[in-house]
């Protein structure tokens, strides 16, 4: 399908901009044309026989923001559209009195209402248009945690209209995780009368303060479920703004909160020891079975996602029923029956219809063909799905994941880490590393807002928009999407008025953007000298290698971005330069990061020793830092100056109490 902005006479795409129309995602085939249409007194909407009938979003598209003063007469027509190669596909031409709309479908019209919403010039016009417009992908998604911290009904309905403005279609609700079970489930009553509900409202004072649950209305409880009614509620509210919900059921891992209350389902039958059903107990199954018949009930999607990730199953290979299964099963190793409980609930779910979505953990079994895969790690898991005949929704936490920092992590309210801008939401790239073949088994994409660090539904937002957006066009446009700085500036008008709606969007204009320290290589006398490492560094945090720390290339805002190098083994950091003949040593700087959630910590010495021959060190200084469990520092340089001698430099850096990582990216000599 070939996207194109097709220009007519003197309006081009800056013309757009001066217009002040920014049209996201951007429609498929798109001719501005001269004028406008005004809202009258008097719209004339006429439905023919066979298309769809009017949507919320059409309706509100067709309603002007200001009582119409002009009289005369304004006609809208919807017409079916025959042949429409996508069931979301629509034609819209918007010329100085009418409207004619070509639907494929109730979904389609929602998407030219939108539309239509974008092309408001003022309160009572709308610019001239032709477009056709068609998605490259069926689901363009967004996951909301709502385990983590619970956000009310009203924030979730405010995210699904703020969704259906850019036609996004596709809003995945984490229900269950260990942080609170958020939908009543009619058959096990204390999934909400306790196992919705903590002894704190910040995810991060419970998680590091014991990780109790308590009983609904105990004074001090917090946290809420949703009830089924208000679930079908939603799911219309959702469906009537083209939006489809999928309901996530975490198994076998991330289930403490249930295995709290039903503690019998967990291997050790302790409450509050485990993560992970006992898939070696027809309990287990029994139960997740029921569950999933009532979420079948509330929820009509086609997919029902069942988690399947992180799963630790410790507790497994010494469970007498968990051996026993195996054995049963002829499995070489126990752990296997993570796979034997997926299988088992794919084949429930298509006895009902129902097709399963699993995270990527999922793939490390057989499944049953048409198992559907969300790809959170790498793209070669993707591609490993498409080859084995899955169908797969892209989720790379590299591009996706919105619980990530979106500007200079020193600038921003606490995350969980990393460092995700808009410009790399929407680079993806996941999808260009696909074959034009193994792209056809991709449905579609989706941004995921793990809560973790994000208490608040203002937070939420914040963290949600404008990189929502970036899903939103690359979903639609896919490999025709417009180039980054157009994107870009649309965007900023995007936010500007999600900002008007009341929206807590992130401040684009305001980004600041990589670091500095990262943007040019850094010159100084250790460029290319060779690193001899006395402790090693982590197989799984390698960056460059052996020249990482004297390539001149200064870290980012991450510690995954393959500049800086991650040190866990005894005394973490302590490697030696050879500067290739004696000299005199001014200064000596080391760049390290913090990451608190990811137990990546600023180191609390950091000792400089000098050599003539490699094996007397003498030393030169050792510098003490205090290391606070809560500071927020990001990237810090460590700099010793002062004046020493010497063919060969050592560079210890040892960690403070709280022990985890160590990362450093440059050891800068002067
Ligand atoms: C995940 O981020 N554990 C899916
Ligand atoms: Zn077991």
């Amino acid at each position: 399908m070939l996207r194109s902005l097709l220009v007519l006479g003197a309006y081009g795409v800056g013309c757009l901009a001066a217009m002040g129309q920014s049209l996201l995602p951007m429609p498929t085939h798109y001719t501005p044309a001269k004028g406008s249409f005004k809202f009258t007194s008097n719209i004339e909407m006429k439905v023919e026989q066979g298309a769809p009938a009017p949507t919320v979003l059409l309706n509100e598209a067709l309603t002007p923001a200001a009582q119409c003063k002009a009289d005369g007469k304004a006609v809208v027509l919807v017409r079916p559209y025959a042949g429409a190669p996508t069931t979301e596909s629509y034609k819209l031409r918007v010329t100085t009195d009418s409207i004619v709309i070509d639907a494929a479908s109730q979904d389609a019209l929602t998407r030219c209402g939108a539309t239509l919403l974008q092309l408001r010039k003022d309160e009572q016009s709308l610019y001239c248009v032709e477009i056709e417009d068609h998605p490259a992908y069926a689901w363009r998604g967004v996951m909301l945690d709502v385990s983590r911290h619970f956000f009310t009904l009203d924030h979730i309905r405010k995210q699904i209209d703020i969704m259906a403005l850019y036609k996004l279609n596709t809003l995945h609700l984490h229900l269950t995780d260990a942080a609170g079970w958020r939908m009543e489930i009619k058959r096990y009553p204390r999934l909400t009368s306790e196992a919705a509900w903590r002894t704190s409202e910040s995810w991060k004072e419970w998680w590091n303060g014991g990780r109790a649950y308590m009983k609904e209305g105990e004074p001090g409880a917090h946290g809420g479920y949703y009830t089924q009614d208000e679930l079908r509620e939603l799911v219309v509210y959702a469906k009537e703004r083209g939006i489809t919900i999928i309901p996530e059921v975490e198994m076998p891992g991330h289930s403490e909160e249930v295995l709290a209350v039903y503690p019998e389902l967990s291997c050790t039958h302790i409450p509050l020891k485990a993560a992970d059903f006992c898939p070696g107990n027809i309990g287990t199954y029994d139960f997740l079975e029921n569950v999933l018949l009532e979420v079948m009930d509330v929820f009509p999607a086609q997919y029902i996602h069942v988690g399947g990730d992180e799963a630790g199953k410790a507790a497994w290979p010494t469970c007498e029923l968990c051996k026993k299964k195996a054995a049963e099963l002829g499995l070489e190793k126990v752990q296997q029956l993570q796979g034997h409980l997926i299988r088992h609930m794919n084949e429930f779910l298509l006895k009902h219809g129902r097709t399963l979505v699993g995270w990527d953990e999922v793939l490390a079994d057989t499944l049953v063909p048409g198992t559907h895969i969300m790809n959170w790690r790498s793209t070669s898991l993707a591609r490993e799905a498409v080859q084995r005949g899955l169908k797969v929704i892209l989720t790379p936490s590299a591009y996706c994941y919105f619980d990530y920092y979106q500007d200079a992590p020193p600038f921003q309210p606490e995350a969980i880490g990393g460092y995700l801008p808009l410009e790399q939401v929407y680079k993806n790239v996941s999808m260009d590393e696909l074959n034009a073949e193994e792209r056809k088994s991709v449905i579609g994409i989706q941004g995921n807002l793990w809560a973790e660090y994000i208490p608040t539904p203002e937070h939420a937002e914040y963290m949600l928009y404008p990189r929502a957006l970036a899903i939103a066009e690359i979903g639609w446009n896919a490999e025709e999407r417009p180039a980054y700085k157009d994107f870009h500036k649309t965007a900023l008008a995007a936010v500007a008025s999600l900002k008007q709606r009341g929206v807590n969007s992130f401040d684009l204009a305001t980004e600041i953007g990589l670091r500095k320290e990262c943007k040019e290589p850094v010159k100084h006398k250790a460029v290319g000298c060779p690193v001899s490492y006395n402790l090693p560094y982590s197989p799984y945090y390698v960056a460059g290698g052996e020249t990482t720390l004297t390539d001149g290339l200064r870290g980012g805002w991450t510690y995954s971005d393959q500049r800086w190098q991650g040190f866990i083994k005894d005394d973490r950091f302590d490697v030696v330069i050879d500067l290739g003949k004696e000299q005199t040593i001014r200064e000596v700087s080391t760049g390290f990061i913090e990451a608190n959630g990811a137990e990546v910590w600023l180191p609390a010495t950091y000792e400089i020793y000098v050599s003539a021959d490699g094996k007397d060190f003498t030393e030169v200084a050792v510098q003490t830092y205090k290391i606070g469990r809560h500071d927020r520092k990001a990237c810090q340089t460590y700099t010793w100056k002062g004046k020493a001698k010497g063919r060969y430099l050592r560079v210890k850096a040892k960690p403070s109490e709280h022990g985890g990582w160590i990362f450093a990216d440059e050891v800068i000599v002067k």
